[in-house]
């Protein structure tokens, strides 16, 4: 069984290529080709999803190539597409004009590659960015004549924590359910229960800002580049490293509320608050060593609400697995500690998280979460005239 899988919800541009061989359990990654925009939304501190639509757009047809040949699955064959194709990629790609000369000289030139499944995000995300992918998904689907799976991006990031990895071969671990998947990224911070590879029920999420956003937007109050999560974590464990007390004492929003809900725009308020009086109200800059100990502190804080809330769950629902997914799951102080917390608080649970380069946005956790519903039965092929994006799309239906 072979899937192709497409992930365009932010700014990384994804297609992978995985196939379980015939006999096997497990996935072998036969293709993977990412391009990420992040130099592009650097320079505005942020994605603009117009500018991440083109940029997708741009390079969802290139990559797509690029995978098919990672795979051998690139072979030439001259042919010409029929009439009504070549409609089908019109009246599809209407908001996307760049692809259909694109898509018409690849159907031109190449056969149809031997693949089962096409995999695709169709939210949450940026909702002209998920319609590149879902778009490019519907002609691939239409015309090679292969069924697509819809795909939910953060249940990608949920199943990406389940595998293990050798070789570029993802086996699902064996676990039992419900798992508790604390699930931190850009655009979220929520708490699911996990009751099989889909079925899920939240039970807790931000009332304001996601993990990685306040993150990314105390790095830009401290100066430091977009994405902020990995330049935060850099500086605060430079700060950490250097011994030296912490002079700032940030709030734990939300840590002792009797739900499982996060807020974190306070904490980035009271980082606001702590710069303006530094600097004499912004009358000068901030010193190197005033940087890392302030990335610490909002680091320290961010976290500490984030482990002890989800310990507090694991115990609730008696979970014997967390896993942590998104792409604050790549942030090894969370990893350090929230391991160090439970092995205390909750020993013999288990705590999981994804090989770090799954753990920001990419196809590979796409083709993962679609195979997952497969061999479920919990998923439904979907006829690709149907698809359709939606930016709000929540993991429990
Ligand atoms: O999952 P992801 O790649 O995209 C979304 O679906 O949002 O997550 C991106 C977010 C960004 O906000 C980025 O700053 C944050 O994850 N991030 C991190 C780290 N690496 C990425 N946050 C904290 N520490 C990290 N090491
Ligand atoms: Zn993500």
């Amino acid at each position: 069984m072979k899937i192709l899988s497409i992930e365009t919800s932010c700014d990384e541009t994804g297609i992978s290529l995985l196939e379980r061989p015939e006999g096997s359990q497990s996935l072998v990654l036969l293709g993977n080709a990412l391009a990420s925009q992040i130099a592009l939304h650097a320079q505005y501190g942020g994605v603009f999803p117009a500018m991440a639509k083109r940029a997708h757009a741009e390079k969802i047809i290139p990559l797509t190539k690029e995978c098919l040949a990672q795979a051998s699955m690139l072979t030439e064959q001259e042919s010409t597409l029929g009439t009504d194709n070549r409609e089908t990629i019109v009246s599809i790609c209407t908001h996307e004009d760049e692809m259909i000369n694109e898509f018409v000289t690849f159907f031109n030139t190449y056969e149809k590659p031997d693949i089962d499944y096409i995999a695709v995000t169709v939210g949450p995300g940026l909702e002209p960015a998920l319609w590149v992918g879902i778009n490019a998904a519907k002609v691939l689907s239409i015309v090679w004549n292969i069924p697509v799976i819809p795909v939910n991006h953060m249940e990608g990031h949920v199943v990406t924590a389940a595998v293990s990895e050798t070789d570029k071969t993802y086996t699902f671990n064996d676990l039992e359910f419900p798992i508790l998947a604390l699930l931190v990224s850009g655009g979220h911070t929520e708490l699911v229960l996990t009751k099989s590879y889909g079925e899920y029920e939240k039970i807790g999420q931000t009332r304001d800002d996601a993990t990685g956003e306040a993150f990314d937007k105390v790095a830009r109050m401290l100066g430091l580049p977009y994405p902020g999560g990995p330049a935060v974590s850099k500086l605060a464990k430079e700060f950490r490293a250097s011994g030296k007390a912490q002079p700032f004492d940030m709030p734990r929003p939300m840590l002792h509320s009797q739900d499982y809900d996060f807020s974190f725009s306070g904490l980035k308020t009271a980082m606001l608050y702590a710069i303006r009086d530094l600097t004499d109200n912004h009358t000068r800059e901030l010193t190197d060593e005033e940087k890392s100990a302030l990335a610490a502190a909002f680091e320290d804080a961010a976290i500490e609400v984030l482990i002890k809330k989800t310990a507090k769950a694991a115990e609730e629902f008696y979970t014997q697995t967390i896993i942590v997914g998104g792409g604050v799951s790549g942030n090894t102080y969370l990893k350090e500690q929230l391991i160090e917390y439970i092995a205390k608080k909750l020993p013999g649970v288990a705590v999981l998280f994804p090989e770090p380069w799954l753990a920001t946005d990419n196809a590979v956790m796409i083709g993962l979460a679609a195979y997952a519903r497969i061999m479920n039965d919990t998923f439904v092929a979907q006829s690709a005239e149907t698809l359709k994006a939606n930016g709000n799309l929540s993991i429990a239906q």
